[in-house]
């Protein structure tokens, strides 16, 4: 764990600045020699068990990551072989940063309506402490790592179930964050690593205002294609990034910040982890119930962002 008081001997930073601009208060780190896949195949062991299903039941996983173990193979194939699931299935990356997990679920979801996948294993996994400029106060202080995961499954036709997905991308805000170095525009040389390239790069400003701006969109498109109005939904289980953004959020769309479920003062953003690690802590905590409804929502680099209404 690292607080807000280890980071103002690492940087010019104040436990102050920090809570009162992010709500963001600790985040987890990490252990030395633990990869991605180590964190994910983790999170995947506690959704089978959650789902009472095992590894050799699992078609399809997919890995939302911007942090993958390494350029190539995929993180999926190494979650696919630390869980045991059956090495003929399915296992591929999505990349669409703190969208990520809003993405794999869309994906996951339409496999499963489509009758190509029975039970797909979506996993949202970051190693954000790996990318960070340990040295650039207006980004290290906002990111944690961590991982989470859920099975999607035939409905069981009782209603629960996802109602909604949607998932958008808009390119013109690609450098506004993004890590530039390490890929084919600019392959890692001596050069790219002087140059701090290989490093979380953002322009926070512009993308707090497209945030609250998309999220809130996004999130009355979401309601509206499950049929859920405002008023009657029970969660809302967002992308934690900064409590600001999530109040600007509430303030356009109508629902009350005490009905969104917060952590990320305990975790900071950890990207695609954010969704399904919040979500696995309210049900666990039995904050949300079953047959509660749920909407999830999330936006980060691309930009890409992308919601769903789920009932639990
Ligand atoms: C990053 C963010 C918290 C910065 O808050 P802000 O109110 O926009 O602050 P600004 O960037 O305008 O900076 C204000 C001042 O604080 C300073 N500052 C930045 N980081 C700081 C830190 N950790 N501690 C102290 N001061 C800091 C800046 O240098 C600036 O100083 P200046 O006015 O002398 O230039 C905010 O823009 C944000 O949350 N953006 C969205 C980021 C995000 O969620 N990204 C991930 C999306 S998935």
């Amino acid at each position: 764990m690292m607080t807000n008081r280890d980071l103002e001997s690492r940087v010019d930073t104040t436990d102050q600045w920090i809570v009162e601009r992010t709500g963001i208060r600790e985040r987890r780190i990490a252990a030395e020699g633990e990869a991605t896949s180590d964190m994910a195949a983790e999170a995947a062991r506690r959704a089978l068990a959650s789902a009472e299903l095992d590894a050799r039941d699992i078609d399809m996983i997919i890995v939302a990551t911007v942090t993958p173990d390494m350029p190539l193979p995929s993180t999926a194939v190494f979650v696919q072989a630390k869980i045991g699931a059956r090495n003929d299935c399915a296992a591929f990356d999505i990349a669409a940063a703190c969208a990520g997990f809003c993405y794999a679920l869309s994906i996951a979801d339409k496999f499963v309506r489509a009758g190509a996948a029975k039970h797909v294993m979506v996993v949202g996994v970051e190693l954000l402490s790996r990318v960070v400029d340990w040295s650039d106060r207006s980004t290290c202080v906002l990111f944690g790592d961590g991982a989470g995961a859920v099975v999607v499954s035939e409905s069981r036709g009782d209603g629960r179930g996802i109602l909604s997905t949607a998932i958008h991308a808009d390119g013109s805000y690609a450098s506004a964050l993004r890590i530039p170095g390490g890929g084919s525009a600019e392959p890692a040389s001596a050069r790219t690593l002087e140059l701090k390239r290989h490093f979380v790069e953002m322009n926070g400003r512009e993308i707090f205002k497209v945030a609250v701006k998309n999220l809130s969109s996004a999130s009355a498109a979401a309601l509206t294609a499950a049929g859920v109005a405002a008023d009657d939904l029970d969660w809302v289980v967002p992308h934690q990034a900064n409590l600001r953004i999530l109040e600007g959020v509430a303030e356009r769309t109508g629902v009350p910040l005490t009905r969104f479920y917060l952590n990320l003062a305990r975790y900071g953003n950890t990207s695609s982890a954010s969704i399904p690690i919040a979500l696995d802590e309210a049900v666990r905590e039995g904050a949300i119930k079953a047959g509660q409804s749920v909407l999830f929502c999330a936006l980060g680099g691309g930009v890409a962002w992308g919601s769903a209404v789920i009932r639990w």
